[in-house]
Parts: structure tokens; C-alpha cells; sequence
């Protein structure tokens, strides 16, 4: 069969007065005045309530519960995984149309039905404003289930191996053996339905471990699964206490592979957790993670100025700089720094207004918890007493919610603690350099960090393009020429970096399923 012809799904714009913007302000209303659901962990399809119960808090108005979570037990935990193990061969060896078309009815809930709602979760719960919801909770997560069905088409399709006089050889591709343990993050909702769905598709069965703070998003994302067929013990939802879930699904001799998206330093512990296992496992488990940086936007003296500020501004500022992709370190020649630069973008960003992520008027909202807020604030005031000067921003306030201004500091100090250290939250360091150090500063960018997730140029000087292009060609996974570093679109850009960034599986891309299949060679005689 063929599938499709897949596309992105359309945007929408929310207009005032416009029907869409009376749709999703329902959802959010309607939400706001049932909240706090109860969220159970759904193993084997069934609802169960242990007791020990978290909470999930909205990041704009912090005495408020969105959802109440219910922690799985290890007792649990088990279950879920010989749940999702007994339902492996009927859902590997189910058609692979089968397998395709619940993704496809999936995205078509998401994409209808269920748009506003689940938007309304990721809003709520994980402080996104309406638009960049829809970025996410709408249009990514239909992307990455439509484009997974369009992906793993083409590999079951590829050309197969050539054959010799009376032998016809050909190419299987099984899912792993064992299980996948998803581990996933709070800052987009699409990634934890595709860190669930990559696998899943390739015919693997998966226990998922959603983030505590984007766990009522998660759970319909499951739940929406289950609406469009899913098998309900192929998709275990497991929430609970990290350390302990994941610790007990690496313990398993039926660990298969860990998707995960989140912190370096949790994912190298756990690859090194996991190889310390290796000696129980049946094969050797397959690691895929997205992870930190510290991504920059360099400008050459022939950038244009005022759209080189706006796309600064978006990257940095847009989600409160929580997107995995988001900048944290501009370059900037003095040229253009005393040309206009320093005072666009403090013009522009002194009229960006925070506030609840509910309302239409503002930029952006808060940040996600206390412990990031904390974490953000400190390393400004780190920075500041570091010499650093803040020209913008530079106010918080937590007392209702979790707000961080956007702030802009200038360092003198190329390796100064806001331009080395990951801060996840709304701060752009920038550092002036001279305008004939233009290749020493590509150099500069290249080994000022371990990271290597996203990053751009901006010039209209074509010398000057290729030479930073190919200068800073291992400082990032997805590079972007006068564009802003942010905002990969699944199927246009694939997503992901290397370094201490990730394995740089190239997530909306075809790359990715390889992870999670074992390829069969087989030769039968004539
Ligand atoms: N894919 C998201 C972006 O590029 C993280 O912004």
C-alpha cells in the first residue's frame, strides 16, 4: 500500500475575533475550571490510582494544581513492562498499514478534535502562550506522527539487496527485542509523543515516563493513542519518581533501548548505568537522547541589523528560552553592535511584555518551576557580579508565578558563566568582538562549550557565509544561515545535535527509525 501524501499541518493564527481564538479560549477556560484532573498511571490500558500522589502546579499561577499524578509503584512498574512485553509479538507482527493508520487517526484527533484541549494542557501546565502551543502541541505532534508513517514507508521500501543466480536475498527489518523505555521532557509536548511514537511504529513496545511537569499533556497525548487503536499494553504510561522508574526499567534484562529527551548529565548517568547492566541484557541496548546546549547566533559585519535583532530576539526569548533549541550566546562585530544593534534590540526588547500564559497580549510567559527560576536568577547575578552588565531585563518575580524578564547581558568574558553553563530560561549573553576577528571568534564559538545543538550565521557577504559554514560545521546539528536558531520543522529540518548535545538521531527524519529496528539478512536458496 501506499500512504498518503503527507504534509505539515497548517498553522493557525488565532486572530482576534476569530473563531479559532473563541475555540481555544473555551478549552482553556473549560480546563481552568475542572482543574485539578486526576492523572493515573494506565497500564494495560487500565486506570490505576496507587495513591502516592504528585502534583502538577501551572508555572503562571503557582498555588494553582493542574493535575494530581498518580506515582507508579515498582510493583507496577513490572506490570507494565511484562504487560508491554506479552502484547510485543501480536503488535510487531500486526500489518504494517495497521500500525500506520492508528498514527495517521492519531494526528487527525490532534489536528480536530482534541486541538484545543490538548493545547489547553500544554498551556496550562507547561507555560506556553496559545501560539506556541499550537507550534507544538498541534502542529508538531501531528508532524511527527504523519511524517513517521511517511519515514517508515520509505524504509520498508528501500531497494532490496541484489541477488545472484537461484538465491533471492532480502532485508527484514524486526523491532528491537525487549523493551524501550521513553523518557521524556517537559518543554514540548510533540517530543514526548514522538519519543513514544518512533519506537512504536518500527513495531516495539514501549514503557513511557513522562515528565512530572508535562505530565496531564502526556496523558491525553496516551490516551488519544488509545482512541485511534493502539493496543492498550503497547504504550504503558508510567508516572512517577524518575530515578527510581528509570533505574527499574535499566535493571530489566528486557531493557532494549532508552529514547530519551532532558539534561547531559542525567543522560550520561544513565548511559553509564546501562553500560555497567550490559552484562544482563540479551544484546546491546540502543541509546538515543537529545540533550543540552548552549546555542549562538554569530552576525558578520555585512548582517542586516534589524532582522538579525528580531530573529535574535524570537530564539531567545520566544517559550522563555526553554526550547531545547533556543539561544543563549550572540556574537556580535562592534560594527554593528555601535551601529544600531545594541539599541534595536534594547528598544525591542524593553517592549516585550511576560504574563500568564492564558492571556493574548503577551510575548512570552513564565518559566516552568521554582527550581529553574531559582536556577536562572542565580547564574544573572552570577554573571553580573562576573563584570557582566545587563542592558535589559534583568527583573523576576515569583510570587504569583514563575516570571523571569527577558534579559540581555554583554560580558567582556567570552567564557563567562552565562555564556558557558546551560540556564534554559529567557538570558542571551552577548559578546562584542572586533570586526577582524571574525574567523578567530568562529573558532571561539567552536570551543567555548560542549555542546553542539544549534547555532547560525547572519551576512549577506556569500564568502563570508561559506567560510563560518564551514568553520562551525561540528558546533552544531542544525545550522542556520539568516535564520534564527530556533523552530525546526519536522520534515524540513531534521532535528538534533552532537557533542554533549546528543547521539544526533535526527528526530522528523528518517534516520531515527533505524535506531530502534534490528535489520535480518536473508538468503534463500532456489
Ligand atoms: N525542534 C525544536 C526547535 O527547533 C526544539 O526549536
Amino acid at each position: 500500500f501506499r500512504v498518503p501524501v503527507i504534509d505539515n499541518e497548517p498553522m493557525r493564527n488565532y486572530a482576534p475575533g476569530s473563531a479559532e481564538r473563541a475555540g481555544l479560549q473555551a478549552a482553556v477556560d473549560k480546563m481552568l475550571s475542572q482543574a485539578p484532573f486526576e492523572v493515573p498511571c494506565i497500564i494495560d490500558g487500565k486506570t490505576i490510582k496507587t495513591g502516592d500522589v504528585q502534583t502538577q502546579i501551572m508555572p503562571h499561577d503557582h498555588a494553582r494544581v493542574l493535575a494530581k499524578y498518580h506515582a507508579a509503584t515498582p510493583e507496577l512498574v513490572q506490570q507494565a513492562i511484562d504487560g508491554a512485553l506479552k502484547a510485543k509479538t501480536a503488535w510487531e507482527e500486526l500489518p504494517w498499514a495497521d500500525r500506520a493508520a492508528i498514527f495517521l487517526k492519531a494526528a487527525d484527533l490532534i489536528a480536530g478534535k482534541y486541538r484545543y484541549e490538548l493545547m489547553a494542557a500544554t498551556m496550562l501546565g507547561q507555560g506556553k502562550n496559545a501560539w506556541q502551543a499550537e507550534i507544538d502541541a498541534a502542529a508538531e505532534l501531528c508532524d511527527f506522527f504523519r511524517f513517521s508513517v511517511k519515514y517508515v514507508e520509505e524504509l520498508y521500501a528501500q531497494q532490496p539487496p541484489r541477488n545472484s543466480a537461484g538465491v533471492w536475498n532480502r532485508t527484514e527489518f524486526r523491532p528491537l527485542e525487549g523493551f524501550v523505555l521513553a523518557v521524556t521532557p517537559f518543554n514540548f509536548t510533540a517530543i514526548g509523543g514522538n519519543l513514544v511514537g518512533a519506537p512504536v511504529i518500527v513495531g516495539n513496545v514501549c514503557v513511557w515516563k513522562p515528565s512530572p511537569m508535562a505530565t496531564y499533556s502526556n496523558f491525553l497525548v496516551h490516551k488519544i493513542l488509545l482512541e485511534a487503536g493502539m493496543p492498550p499494553s503497547v504504550i504503558q504510561f508510567v508516572p512517577g519518581d524518575a530515578p527510581k522508574v528509570v533505574q527499574q526499567c535499566i535493571d530489566s534484562p528486557k531493557f532494549a533501548s532508552l529514547h530519551f529527551t532532558g539534561s547531559t548529565h542525567v543522560f550520561r548517568d544513565l548511559w553509564k548505568k546501562i553500560a555497567s547492566n550490559l552484562d544482563i541484557y540479551k544484546g546491546y541496548p540502543r541509546i538515543v537522547g537529545e540533550t543540552g546546549g548552549k546555542n549562538f547566533h554569530l552576525y558578520h559585519p555585512s548582517a542586516d541589523i534589524q532582522s538579525g535583532v528580531v530573529q535574535a530576539i524570537r530564539a531567545a526569548f520566544e517559550y522563555s528560552g526553554q526550547k531545547c533549541s533556543a539561544l543563549a550566546r550572540v556574537y556580535v562585530p562592534r560594527s554593528l553592535w555601535e551601529g544600531g544593534f545594541q539599541q534595536t534590540l534594547v528598544e525591542q526588547v524593553n517592549k516585550i511584555t511576560i504574563g500568564p500564559c492564558t492571556s493574548w497580549d503577551h510575548f512570552t510567559g513564565p518559566v516552568i518551576a521554582k527550581h529553574s527560576f531559582d536556577k536562572i536568577t542565580g547564574i544573572i547575578e552570577k554573571a553580573k557580579k562576573d563584570g557582566g552588565e545587563v542592558i535589559a531585563g534583568g527583573k523576576w518575580d515569583d510570587s504569583k508565578g514563575f516570571f523571569v524578564q527577558p534579559t540581555v547581558i554583554v560580558t567582556k568574558d567570552p567564557k563567562s558563566v552565562s555564556m558557558t553553563q546551560e540556564i534554559f530560561g529567557p538570558v542571551m549573553t552577548v559578546y562584542v568582538y572586533e570586526d577582524a576577528d571574525f574567523e578567530s571568534t568562529c573558532e571561539l564559538i567552536d570551543t567555548t562549550t560542549e555542546y553542539g545543538l544549534t547555532g547560525s550565521i547572519f551576512a549577506t557577504d556569500r564568502l563570508a557565509l561559506q567560510r563560518a559554514a564551514h568553520l562551525l560545521r561540528n558546533a552544531a546539528g542544525n545550522f542556520y544561515i539568516n535564520d534564527k536558531c530556533t523552530g525546526a520543522v519536522v520534515g524540513q529540518q531534521p532535528f538534533g545535535g552532537a557533542r554533549a548535545s546528543g547521539t544526533n538521531d535526527k528526530s522528523g527524519s528518517i534516520n531515527i527509525f533505524y535506531r530502534f529496528i534490528s535489520a535480518r539478512s536473508v538468503k534463500e536458496n532456489f
